[in-house]
């Protein structure tokens, strides 16, 4: 019984290492030198090639390396039977929040402004804080925790979802009352999973209803937005600035213009990148629950596609 790591361009040793830290007996193939496909009953996914896992006749369980799933779902040689898991991990929730608090900061104490007059010798003492509201779109485990730090740290927060949502702690909307969401807020933060339903949500549609000057963040994924509305949404002024760490093509193309849009900071995906040495535990655990069949840790409903 062996586990596949499938993570083409990742160098996987940081992988390999963490797993045999855990459990150094355990038979580990890597992609692309897997060559007892037969013996192969989990597999580790980041943008493995669509269609190679037909490769793997008892395969049993699918984990993401990550916490998103939309690359594995979107590969249509992945059965609807098979029992798909993702990462939920302190660690990786800790560095999202701690990314989106940076830019909604950035965006409240103006340090792109200030940054600009410090270059022009300028003293400009006036409205020094921009007043913020803000919303978060997707409220699971990264969006609640994004939500809770920056209610602690005094901020009006808002949240909205596509799942009915019981005694939330915070004003929630449900997708049908995003004009309402969106008129209570100045910073927008997209956490939302990759769904048919969320895909180019973000869209001029959209940018519209907001009030104007808002702040977009995206951490989710580059095709909730759709691009070029984005800097439309800038020059019509329904937006005024937006931190971008997910693209619609990743790496971020040479021509592309957000690299020389300074209303658009951009990242190169990099708010949250998994910790190995600390998703590793609930990798073996699910094997090991797999094994004895056991219910599994983070199991992705395929229904809601998260
Ligand atoms: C990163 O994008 C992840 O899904 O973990």
């Amino acid at each position: 019984m062996s586990i596949a790591i499938i993570s083409p361009g990742r160098d996987p040793k940081v992988w390999i290492d963490a797993l045999k830290k855990h459990q150094p007996n355990l038979d580990i193939q890597v992609y692309p030198d897997i060559n007892r496909p037969n013996e192969v009953e989990m597999a580790l996914l980041w943008q493995h090639p669509p269609g190679y896992l037909s490769n793997f006749p008892n395969l049993k369980l699918i984990s993401s390396l990550g916490a998103g799933v939309d690359h594995i779902l979107s590969d249509p040689a992945v059965s609807k039977a098979m029992p798909i898991v993702r990462i939920v991990d302190e660690k990786l929730t800790w560095s999202m929040t701690n990314y989106v608090v940076t830019g909604v900061l950035n965006f409240h104490r103006q340090i792109a402004r200030y940054q600009a007059d410090q270059k022009r010798k300028v003293w400009e003492m006036s409205n020094p804080e921009i007043p913020v509201k803000i919303g978060v779109m997707g409220v699971g485990a990264l969006g609640g925790d994004v939500l809770d730090k920056l209610h602690y740290m005094g901020f009006p927060v808002f949240g909205l979802g596509f799942a009915e949502k019981k005694d939330f702690p915070y004003p929630y909307f449900s997708r049908d009352q995003m004009d309402d969401f969106l008129s209570e807020i100045n910073v927008l933060i997209c956490l939302l999973p990759l769904t048919p339903e969320t895909e180019g949500i973000l869209n001029l549609d959209l940018f519209k209803k907001c009030n104007p000057g808002t702040y977009l963040i995206n951490v989710a994924r580059g095709k909730h937005l759709i691009e070029e509305d984005l800097i439309s949404a800038l020059d019509k002024g329904y937006l005024s600035g937006a931190m971008l760490d997910v693209y619609r093509k990743e790496p971020l193309p040479e021509d592309h213009p957000f690299w020389e849009e300074n209303r658009i900071l951009c990242t190169p995906h990099i708010a949250s990148v998994t910790n190995p040495e600390a998703a590793t535990p609930q990798i073996i655990e699910n094997f090991r629950r797999l094994k004895s069949n056991l219910s599994l840790l983070n199991i992705v409903d395929r229904e809601k596609g998260y």
